[in-house]
């Protein structure tokens, strides 16, 4: 059957290990879709707020005051960051969220109700924060495909489980819901060190991540560092670097895969006329 596109797609970077290149990774995705032709909505979801100071954004309006309800989705979305790049910035003031919304009902779906309506866009890319907070159960209750940045060092597996014990907390909370880990993405990769090439081999032997693990990675590049002081994307600062060139392939990856949703519909369907 050829591939059909029914849905916006919908992506969570996901790992409950902080400094592992979440945040690199949902800003070069969303950007990088954005310059193959897709409109794209960035969202973060982590109260450190780190994709406005990385793209320099205003903060008055965040997703704070979207999920309380203050503001509708259309005044809360910044339009035009790039070309085709629209966000939905967060700020510390998030961090009372939880207690904010500690007495509405069903508080894990409000981000998705809140963006229900949301329909000129080809793709939504979520940033999360090292945590299971009630922010990161509302991006896990929206997406539906899951990227898990992995740095390669000897403590990366660990970080790496628990991640997916959320993600198979949620599944397992709401079964009828397509929730796929699409791509375990290493970070930081230096082949020249034991850790990293250890923490590489345990990562290919994993029975749960090790199908999914996208090679060769996201190489280490000082130029990430340099390009996120300068608030630019790595393509803006130095499009001949190393990750300009891995982040590039992976977006192609990514853009080129199948929608985890799509898929899942297509199965049903074709169970349907088959009877079974
Ligand atoms: N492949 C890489 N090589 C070198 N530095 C990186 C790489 N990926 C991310 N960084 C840098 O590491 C720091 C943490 O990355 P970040 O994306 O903020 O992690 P997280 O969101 O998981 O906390 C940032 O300064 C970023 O520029
Ligand atoms: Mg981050």
């Amino acid at each position: 059957m050829n591939q059909i596109k029914l849905h916006m797609r919908k992506f969570a970077v996901l790992n409950m290990k902080g400094g592992v290149g979440k945040t690199t990774t949902a800003i070069h995705l969303a950007a990088g879709l954005a310059s193959l032709g897709q409109r794209v909505l960035l969202i973060d979801t982590d109260p450190q707020g780190n994709i406005g100071h990385t793209l320099h954004l205003p903060h008055e309006r965040t997703i704070q005051e979207l999920l309380l309800g203050q503001m509708p989705v259309q005044s809360i979305i910044q339009q035009g960051v790039r070309e085709r790049l629209d966000v939905i910035v967060s700020t510390t003031a998030s961090f009372s969220l939880e207690r904010q919304l500690a007495a509405e009902t069903q508080r894990e779906t409000i981000l998705a109700r809140k963006l229900r309506d949301l329909s000129n866009y080809d793709a939504v890319v979520l940033d999360s924060s090292p945590a299971m907070s009630l922010l990161t159960y509302n991006a896990l209750l929206y997406v539906h495909e899951v990227i898990m940045p992995i740095a390669m060092d000897l403590m990366a597996i660990i970080g790496a489980r628990q991640t997916l014990n959320g993600i198979n907390e949620v599944k397992s909370l709401w079964p009828e819901r397509t929730l796929d880990l699409i791509a375990v993405l290493p970070t930081f990769v230096n082949a020249n060190t034991i850790a990293a090439r250890a923490a590489m081999e345990a990562l290919e032997k994993d029975p749960m991540m090790g199908a999914v693990v996208y090679r060769p990675g996201i190489r280490q590049c000082i130029d990430l560092n340099y390009a996120t002081a300068q608030r630019r994307t790595i393509w803006e600062y130095s499009p001949r670097s190393r990750a300009a060139e891995d982040y590039s392939r992976f977006v192609e990856f990514v853009n080129n895969r199948e929608s985890a949703r799509d898929y899942a519909i297509q199965e049903k369907v074709k169970a349907v006329v088959s009877g079974t």
